[in-house]
């Protein structure tokens, strides 16, 4: 059963749609959170996940990296456990065991790099019955386990920007870019998937077809490491939220009306960087909640 359905996703949708805290919680009402991702190359972006999760709200997180950059994550990121993984020169080398942690959520892909190794993590990630939300080097690793998604039963999101869609679907980025709706829906109807395609105005498409299209961010936003930051408020977004379409929607539209607040704020476009999004976060949420 699929559906025609697709509307803008408005900031009366978000008021409508954000979970409140209730005071008797607790972290565990937050939930569990892993993110998986870095290289020797690419130390920043888990932290930037990292730290846009922890910005958002989860309740714990873990944070599996190669093992010789794990005290540089560290050091940056003071609120998270960690595993430092098997690794060769830098690189994930194999399969994660998740046996000592109940993971509620997993983003997996950011800066992992596309060795061997990596295709055998987000195997190991995708076989969790978990939320997974798989991103940037990550997509290249899934393009060779589609296989694995018809066992999952928990959510599975890609977060694709048109180049890695042109890369998932075989199309060239022009053929993407022309036909932005067909293509996510096909996707997602044909693997029961959330996608995300990223850019200005991103769509939102439901394993049963629906989309949404957000209008909030600016070109400021084009700029290394800001993919990161949005999986990392997917994460949080969907650990707190009971509806995936709603996080989705919720993250997307967060995370463009940042660094909207950054050009009210005194940025410039040129200057807006993906730490930035992180710093005023608060901000954006305080003016919504
Ligand atoms: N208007 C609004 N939003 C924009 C615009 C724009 N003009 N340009 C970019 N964005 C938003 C996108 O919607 C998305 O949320 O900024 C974010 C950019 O995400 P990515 O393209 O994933 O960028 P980045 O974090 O830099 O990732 C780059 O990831 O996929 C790999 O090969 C890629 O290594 C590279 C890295
Ligand atoms: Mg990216």
């Amino acid at each position: 059963k699929s559906s025609r359905h697709k509307r803008e996703w408005e900031e009366r949708d978000v008021e409508r749609t954000f979970p409140s805290r209730t005071r008797s919680s607790h972290k565990g009402s937050y939930g569990r959170g892993g993110v998986v991702g870095g290289s020797t190359t690419m130390i920043g972006a888990p932290i930037l996940s990292s730290g846009a999760a922890l910005r958002t709200g989860v309740g714990l997180l873990t944070i599996y990296v190669p093992e010789s950059i794990r005290s540089v994550v560290a050091s940056h990121i003071t609120e998270g456990m960690y595993r430092g993984l098997q690794e060769e020169n830098g690189y994930f080398l194999g399969d994660i065991s998740f046996d000592d942690v109940k993971l509620d959520a997993i983003a997996v892909g950011p800066g992992m790099g596309r060795t061997e190794g990596g295709t055998k993590v987000v195997r190991s990630v995708l076989q969790q019955d978990s939320t997974v939300i798989v991103d940037a080097d990550g997509l290249t690793h899934l393009k060779k386990c589609w296989d694995l998604l018809q066992y999952r039963k928990a959510p599975t999101i890609i977060t694709p920007h048109p180049g890695e869609m042109s890369m998932l679907m075989d199309m060239t980025v022009d053929e993407v870019e022309h036909n932005r709706f067909e293509v996510s829906r096909d996707l997602a109807i044909k693997h029961n998937l959330y996608v995300v395609l990223k850019g200005p105005f991103t769509i939102v498409t439901t394993p049963t077809g629906e989309q949404f299209v957000n209008t909030t961010g600016n070109p400021g936003l084009a700029k290394g490491g800001t993919g990161d930051t949005l999986i990392g408020m997917i994460l949080g977004f969907v650990l707190q939220h009971k509806s995936v379409q709603e996080a989705l929607n919720n993250a997307v539209y967060m995370h463009g009306k940042v660094a909207d607040l950054l050009l009210e704020k005194g940025h410039s476009m040129v200057d807006i960087v993906a730490t930035d999004l992180i710093k005023h976060l608060p901000k954006a949420l305080n003016q919504l909640l």
